[in-house]
C-alpha cells in the first residue's frame, strides 16, 4: 500500500536528501520541521552521519525520540545547514516565522548556517510580508507598553498575544512576551526590519530578511519546486 505523502511531508524529504555525511544540521521547529526530523532520522537509520542543533525544546525532545545526535547552541562556531518551516514568504524571499514561540533561537540558528532551507506548502506564498498573519514581536516583559506605543507611533496595531488557554498570556521559551503587530502600510518589509531592531525592548521579531537560501515548495499532489537566493 502506498501512501499519498502531503505538501510539508515532501518538501520535509526533499530537503532530509540534500543533507551529506559529516554536516551540523539545525532543526526548525512546527510541524514542517517536524516532518524534516523524521526525514532525517529515517536517512540516519540508513546510515548518515551528521549532528543536529534544536532551536526549541519541543525539536529537541522530537530528535532525541528519533535518536538523532545533538549539540548544544553554546558548542558551536557555526552550522552547514539550517532547516525550518515559514508562515510567510514574500517574492523576494522575506520569510515570516514565529507562531510558535522560539524566534531568537531560530533566527540564531537561521544566521549561523551556511545554507538555510525554508520548507513551505504553496499557501504560505505571499505578495508582501504580513498579508496573512500578524507580525510577531518578541518585548521584554517589562517593556511591552512602551514597544507598543513606538510600534502604535508607526502605524501599527496589536496587542499581547494570549496564551493558548486564553486565560493568561503566551510567554516565550526565554520568558518574553509577543506584541502580534499588523500596520496598515509600511514602505517594504526590509526597512520594516531595521526599525524592528532599532527599537529597545525588543528582544527578537518575525521578518527574516536575507537569511533564506532557497525555499522548497509543495502543492499536493505536485513536484517540489526549488527557489534559490
Ligand atoms: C515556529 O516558531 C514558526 O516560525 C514555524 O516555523 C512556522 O510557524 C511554520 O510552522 P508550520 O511548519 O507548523 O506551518
Amino acid at each position: 500500500m502506498t501512501t499519498e505523502l502531503n505538501a510539508k511531508q515532501r518538501v520535509a524529504n526533499h530537503a532530509a536528501n540534500l543533507i551529506e555525511d559529516g554536516m551540523i544540521v539545525g532543526l526548525g521547529t512546527g510541524s514542517t520541521a517536524n516532518y524534516f526530523i523524521e526525514a532525517l532520522a529515517a536517512r540516519q537509520q540508513q546510515g548518515l552521519d551528521c549532528v543536529t542543533v534544536a532551536s526549541s525544546v519541543v525539536s529537541t525532545m522530537k530528535a532525541q525520540s528519533l535518536g538523532l545526535p545533538q549539540i548544544s547552541i553554546e558548542q558551536l562556531n557555526g552550522i552547514d545547514v539550517y532547516v525550518d518551516g515559514a508562515d510567510e514568504v514574500s517574492p523576494d524571499m522575506t520569510l515570516l516565522k514565529g507562531r510558535g514561540s522560539d524566534l531568537v533561537r531560530e533566527k540564531l540558528l537561521a544566521r549561523a548556517s551556511q545554507t538555510f532551507y525554508v520548507l513551505v506548502d504553496d499557501s504560505k506564498m505571499v505578495a508582501k510580508i504580513g498579508q496573512n498573519y500578524a507580525i510577531p514581536v518578541e518585548v521584554m516583559p517589562f517593556a511591552w507598553q512602551l514597544v507598543q506605543q513606538n510600534l502604535q507611533a508607526l502605524g501599527g496595531t496589536g496587542q499581547l498575544r494570549p496564551n493558548a488557554a486564553g486565560d493568561g498570556l503566551a510567554v516565550t521559551s526565554h520568558g518574553s512576551l509577543v506584541l502580534d503587530m499588523t500596520f496598515e502600510s509600511y514602505p517594504d518589509a526590509s526597512t520594516l526590519n531595521t526599525v524592528l531592531n532599532d527599537i529597545p525592548g525588543v528582544v527578537e521579531h518575525g521578518i527574516f530578511v536575507d537569511l533564506a537560501s532557497a525555499v522548497f515548495v509543495a502543492s499536493d499532489g505536485a513536484e517540489v519546486i526549488e527557489r534559490w537566493r
